[in-house]
Protein backbone atom coordinates (compact mmCIF):
# COMPACT_ATOMS: atom_id res chain seq x y z
CA UNK A 1 0.00 0.00 0.00
CA UNK A 2 1.10 3.55 -0.84
CA UNK A 3 0.84 6.41 1.81
CA UNK A 4 -2.25 8.17 1.44
CA UNK A 5 0.20 11.65 0.47
CA UNK A 6 1.47 10.13 -2.40
CA UNK A 7 -1.29 10.98 -4.99
CA UNK A 8 -0.05 13.69 -7.45
CA UNK A 9 -2.21 16.29 -9.40
CA UNK A 10 -0.03 17.08 -12.23
CA UNK A 11 -0.91 20.63 -14.06
CA UNK A 12 0.08 24.12 -14.10
CA UNK A 13 -3.00 25.69 -12.76
CA UNK A 14 -3.46 26.34 -9.55
CA UNK A 15 -6.88 27.28 -9.63
CA UNK A 16 -7.33 24.04 -11.01
CA UNK A 17 -4.77 21.83 -7.73
CA UNK A 18 -7.18 23.73 -5.37
CA UNK A 19 -10.39 22.56 -6.36
CA UNK A 20 -9.76 19.08 -6.70
CA UNK A 21 -8.24 19.30 -3.65
CA UNK A 22 -11.22 20.78 -2.21
CA UNK A 23 -13.06 17.24 -3.48
CA UNK A 24 -10.50 14.80 -2.38
CA UNK A 25 -10.40 16.70 1.28
CA UNK A 26 -14.42 15.59 1.14
CA UNK A 27 -13.12 12.37 1.24
CA UNK A 28 -10.24 12.51 3.34
CA UNK A 29 -7.49 12.02 1.10
CA UNK A 30 -4.85 14.83 0.40
CA UNK A 31 -3.29 15.24 -3.08
CA UNK A 32 0.01 16.53 -3.82
CA UNK A 33 0.48 19.70 -6.46
CA UNK A 34 4.03 18.77 -9.33
CA UNK A 35 3.44 20.49 -12.60
CA UNK A 36 5.95 18.95 -15.41
CA UNK A 37 6.22 20.18 -18.60
CA UNK A 38 5.33 17.95 -21.81
CA UNK A 39 4.86 18.91 -24.97
CA UNK A 40 1.63 20.14 -25.85
CA UNK A 41 -0.09 18.04 -29.15
CA UNK A 42 -2.63 19.41 -31.18
CA UNK A 43 -5.06 17.17 -31.54
CA UNK A 44 -8.80 16.58 -32.36
CA UNK A 45 -9.97 14.56 -29.63
CA UNK A 46 -9.52 15.21 -26.05
CA UNK A 47 -8.38 11.84 -25.31
CA UNK A 48 -5.91 11.37 -27.48
CA UNK A 49 -4.22 14.38 -25.58
CA UNK A 50 -4.60 13.18 -22.65
CA UNK A 51 -3.25 9.78 -22.99
CA UNK A 52 -0.48 11.31 -24.91
CA UNK A 53 0.39 13.24 -21.40
CA UNK A 54 -0.12 10.49 -19.18
CA UNK A 55 2.07 8.26 -21.24
CA UNK A 56 4.89 11.07 -21.14
CA UNK A 57 4.37 12.07 -17.81
CA UNK A 58 4.54 8.40 -16.99
CA UNK A 59 8.10 8.64 -18.31
CA UNK A 60 8.97 11.05 -15.71
CA UNK A 61 6.92 10.12 -12.49
CA UNK A 62 7.49 6.33 -13.30
CA UNK A 63 5.90 4.83 -10.53
CA UNK A 64 4.04 7.89 -9.18
CA UNK A 65 -0.03 7.12 -8.99
CA UNK A 66 -0.67 10.51 -10.59
CA UNK A 67 -3.87 12.23 -12.18
CA UNK A 68 -3.59 14.42 -15.14
CA UNK A 69 -7.04 16.37 -16.42
CA UNK A 70 -8.12 17.72 -20.00
CA UNK A 71 -11.01 20.37 -20.64
CA UNK A 72 -12.62 22.20 -23.15
CA UNK A 73 -15.66 24.13 -23.56
CA UNK A 74 -17.69 23.60 -26.44
CA UNK A 75 -20.46 25.72 -27.51
CA UNK A 76 -23.50 24.78 -29.34
CA UNK A 77 -23.83 28.03 -31.16
CA UNK A 78 -20.33 28.52 -32.50
CA UNK A 79 -20.44 24.74 -33.61
CA UNK A 80 -18.52 23.45 -30.63
CA UNK A 81 -15.75 25.73 -30.91
CA UNK A 82 -13.44 26.55 -28.93
CA UNK A 83 -13.16 22.82 -27.82
CA UNK A 84 -10.20 21.22 -28.09
CA UNK A 85 -8.62 24.66 -28.60
CA UNK A 86 -10.02 26.29 -25.68
CA UNK A 87 -6.62 26.95 -23.92
CA UNK A 88 -4.86 28.67 -27.00
CA UNK A 89 -8.60 30.39 -27.16
CA UNK A 90 -8.81 31.88 -23.96
CA UNK A 91 -5.19 32.88 -24.17
CA UNK A 92 -5.84 34.77 -27.88
CA UNK A 93 -9.45 36.19 -27.59
CA UNK A 94 -10.26 35.20 -23.78
CA UNK A 95 -13.95 35.71 -22.72
CA UNK A 96 -14.48 38.85 -24.24
CA UNK A 97 -13.63 37.35 -27.89
CA UNK A 98 -16.32 34.60 -27.29
CA UNK A 99 -18.73 37.29 -26.21
CA UNK A 100 -18.29 39.19 -29.29
CA UNK A 101 -18.50 36.01 -31.56
CA UNK A 102 -21.59 35.03 -29.80
CA UNK A 103 -23.39 38.26 -30.67
CA UNK A 104 -26.51 38.21 -32.16
CA UNK A 105 -26.67 34.09 -31.35
CA UNK A 106 -29.70 33.17 -29.42
CA UNK A 107 -28.94 29.14 -28.43
CA UNK A 108 -26.38 30.17 -25.58
CA UNK A 109 -26.38 26.52 -24.67
CA UNK A 110 -22.51 25.22 -24.32
CA UNK A 111 -21.11 22.24 -22.39
CA UNK A 112 -17.40 21.56 -20.50
CA UNK A 113 -16.37 18.31 -21.16
CA UNK A 114 -12.99 17.04 -18.94
CA UNK A 115 -11.18 13.70 -19.42
CA UNK A 116 -9.08 12.69 -16.01
CA UNK A 117 -6.43 10.07 -16.20
CA UNK A 118 -5.30 7.84 -13.42
CA UNK A 119 -2.17 6.49 -13.61
CA UNK A 120 -1.59 3.27 -11.75
CA UNK A 121 1.73 2.01 -12.71
CA UNK A 122 3.45 0.14 -15.87
CA UNK A 123 1.53 1.80 -18.31
CA UNK A 124 -2.32 0.98 -17.12
CA UNK A 125 -4.31 3.73 -16.20
CA UNK A 126 -8.27 4.27 -15.88
CA UNK A 127 -9.80 7.41 -17.95
CA UNK A 128 -13.04 9.11 -16.60
CA UNK A 129 -15.30 11.73 -18.61
CA UNK A 130 -17.60 14.31 -17.37
CA UNK A 131 -19.92 16.57 -19.43
CA UNK A 132 -21.55 19.36 -17.61
CA UNK A 133 -24.16 21.41 -19.54
CA UNK A 134 -25.03 25.04 -18.99
CA UNK A 135 -25.07 28.51 -21.03
CA UNK A 136 -22.83 30.82 -21.71
CA UNK A 137 -23.61 34.26 -20.41
CA UNK A 138 -24.84 37.86 -22.26
CA UNK A 139 -21.36 39.43 -20.33
CA UNK A 140 -19.25 38.32 -17.78
CA UNK A 141 -19.99 37.84 -14.43
CA UNK A 142 -18.36 37.04 -11.18
CA UNK A 143 -14.38 37.48 -9.76
CA UNK A 144 -14.03 33.81 -8.89
CA UNK A 145 -11.73 30.81 -10.25
CA UNK A 146 -10.41 31.45 -13.95
CA UNK A 147 -10.47 30.67 -17.42
CA UNK A 148 -13.64 31.17 -18.55
CA UNK A 149 -15.35 30.97 -15.83
CA UNK A 150 -17.13 34.56 -15.60
CA UNK A 151 -19.34 33.46 -19.02
CA UNK A 152 -20.15 29.53 -17.78
CA UNK A 153 -23.70 29.40 -15.83
CA UNK A 154 -24.29 25.57 -15.53
CA UNK A 155 -27.61 23.90 -15.33
CA UNK A 156 -29.18 24.30 -12.57
CA UNK A 157 -28.09 27.48 -11.44
CA UNK A 158 -28.25 30.74 -12.49
CA UNK A 159 -25.16 32.12 -11.08
CA UNK A 160 -21.78 31.88 -13.52
CA UNK A 161 -18.97 29.41 -12.08
CA UNK A 162 -16.76 32.93 -11.01
CA UNK A 163 -19.78 33.79 -8.97
CA UNK A 164 -19.52 31.07 -6.21
CA UNK A 165 -17.28 29.90 -4.07
CA UNK A 166 -14.62 27.39 -4.76
CA UNK A 167 -16.79 25.24 -3.02
CA UNK A 168 -20.08 25.73 -4.27
CA UNK A 169 -18.31 25.71 -8.01
CA UNK A 170 -17.37 22.13 -7.46
CA UNK A 171 -20.86 21.11 -6.25
CA UNK A 172 -21.55 21.92 -10.11
CA UNK A 173 -18.45 21.90 -11.86
CA UNK A 174 -17.40 19.20 -14.41
CA UNK A 175 -13.72 19.53 -12.29
CA UNK A 176 -16.01 18.90 -9.12
CA UNK A 177 -17.88 16.13 -10.70
CA UNK A 178 -14.72 14.23 -12.12
CA UNK A 179 -12.74 14.42 -8.94
CA UNK A 180 -15.43 13.04 -7.19
CA UNK A 181 -15.48 9.85 -9.33
CA UNK A 182 -11.62 9.71 -8.85
CA UNK A 183 -11.32 9.94 -5.09
CA UNK A 184 -14.23 7.32 -5.41
CA UNK A 185 -12.01 5.23 -7.37
CA UNK A 186 -8.97 5.90 -5.74
CA UNK A 187 -10.82 4.23 -2.36
CA UNK A 188 -12.84 1.87 -3.89
CA UNK A 189 -9.96 -0.07 -4.69
CA UNK A 190 -8.01 0.83 -2.27
CA UNK A 191 -4.83 2.29 -4.34
CA UNK A 192 -4.26 4.57 -0.84
CA UNK A 193 -4.41 3.28 2.95
P1 LIG B 1 -6.95 22.85 -20.07
O1 LIG B 1 -6.24 22.61 -21.38
O2 LIG B 1 -7.53 21.62 -19.47
O3 LIG B 1 -6.13 23.64 -19.08
O4 LIG B 1 -8.21 23.75 -20.37
C1 LIG B 1 -8.37 24.48 -21.54
C2 LIG B 1 -8.93 25.84 -21.24
O5 LIG B 1 -10.26 25.68 -20.75
C3 LIG B 1 -8.16 26.58 -20.16
O6 LIG B 1 -7.26 27.48 -20.71
C4 LIG B 1 -9.22 27.30 -19.39
O7 LIG B 1 -9.26 28.61 -19.89
C5 LIG B 1 -10.49 26.57 -19.72
N1 LIG B 1 -10.96 25.85 -18.55
C6 LIG B 1 -10.63 24.62 -18.10
N2 LIG B 1 -11.27 24.34 -16.98
C7 LIG B 1 -12.01 25.43 -16.69
C8 LIG B 1 -12.88 25.76 -15.62
O8 LIG B 1 -13.11 25.01 -14.67
N3 LIG B 1 -13.46 26.97 -15.71
C9 LIG B 1 -13.24 27.85 -16.72
N4 LIG B 1 -12.44 27.61 -17.72
C10 LIG B 1 -11.83 26.40 -17.70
Amino acid sequence: MREVNDIYFVTGNRHKFEEASEIFSRYGLSLNWVNVDVEEIQNDSLIDVIIWKGYEISKILSDKLFIVEDTGLFIKGLNGFPGVYSSYVYKSIGCKGILRLMEGIDDRSAYFLSYGLLYLKDNVFKVFRVKVDGYISYEERGVHGFGFDPIFIPKGSDKTYAEMSLSLKNDFSHRGKLFNRIAKYILSRRLVE
